[in-house]
């Protein structure tokens, strides 16, 4: 069965992943959507009907579910042609005001459950294939008061350059997205009740271009996907400023 796998698929870029997915590939089988709301996946799944839906309810920061996809993806026999990985969480403020429990969190599913997902889907992806990882602008540069979260996106940045150098004759890309502010459930999780810096209100974008973007660096084998102008920019600046101006302006 040659499928695609969308993880964060009950909300924002994963579930834009899916809707764009369903109209435009069109030689899967079924797109497994993987996130912990149910619910939401349900909803998801009603409103599209070109390719199945396989909803997967899982927590991917647990052993025991990694396991049940791992065992899945075997008993299916699975081909599988696009793993997207867009499952993340961020929470901002001063590293000293944050829980451990917050600190752990983001360290635990953008980098922990992101390596453990590729492992167990890797094998799988046989004849060719395309993996896209979520990473974010914020790998670009340290940054101020989104410390560990720009940090485990650092994480996923370097991850998926290797990775995809590692790959280069299997026929199967990495492709690490590195968006700006993207207008989803994130930012009100990440920003509670203080709400976005006017910088950032000011450059935040929709997820529709920056999925279509994704898919098209993707499919061209790029290793990096950034979307937009100004994250252009800060993507150059970041290569050619030292760290201590950068971190001063960010
Ligand atoms: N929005 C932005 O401004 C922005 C910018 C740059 C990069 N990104 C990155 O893009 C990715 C998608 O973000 P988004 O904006 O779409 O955020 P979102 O709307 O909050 O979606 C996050 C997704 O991750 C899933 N998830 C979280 N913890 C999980 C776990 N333990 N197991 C399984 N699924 C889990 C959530 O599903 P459940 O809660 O149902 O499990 C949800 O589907 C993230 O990696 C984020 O860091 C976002």
């Amino acid at each position: 069965m040659r499928i695609a796998i969308v993880t964060g698929a009950s909300s924002g870029i994963g579930r834009e992943f899916v809707i764009q997915l369903n109209k435009c590939m069109k030689t899967i089988d079924e797109i497994w959507v993987i996130a912990r709301r149910e619910d939401k996946l349900k909803d998801l799944k009603e409103e599209l009907n070109n390719i199945p839906i396989r909803i997967l309810s899982l927590d991917l920061c647990k052993k025991l579910d990694i396991a049940i996809l791992s065992h899945l993806l075997l008993s299916e026999k699975a081909e599988v042609r696009l793993l997207v990985q867009a499952a993340g969480v961020g929470y901002s403020g001063r590293f000293d005001e944050r829980t451990k429990e917050e600190n752990e969190q983001m360290i635990l599913v953008n980098d922990a459950a992101l390596v453990a997902v590729t492992k167990v889907v890797l094998p799988y992806m046989t004849n060719k294939g395309n993996m896209i990882f979520m990473a974010s602008a914020s790998a670009f540069t340290p940054q101020k008061e989104f410390a560990v979260y720009a940090a485990s996106k650092a994480f996923v940045l370097s991850f998926a350059r290797a990775l995809n150098a590692e790959l280069k004759d299997s026929g199967v890309t990495v492709t690490a997205v590195c968006p700006g502010p993207v207008e989803t459930e994130f930012l009100e999780k990440c920003n509670g009740d203080k709400g976005e810096k006017p910088v950032k209100e000011m450059v935040k974008v929709l997820p529709e271009p920056v999925v279509r973007k994704a898919l098209i660096d993707a499919k061209a084998g790029k290793d990096i996907s950034v979307y937009g102008m100004p994250m252009k920019l800060v993507h150059i600046a970041s290569k050619i400023l030292p760290s201590r101006l950068l971190l001063r302006f960010m």
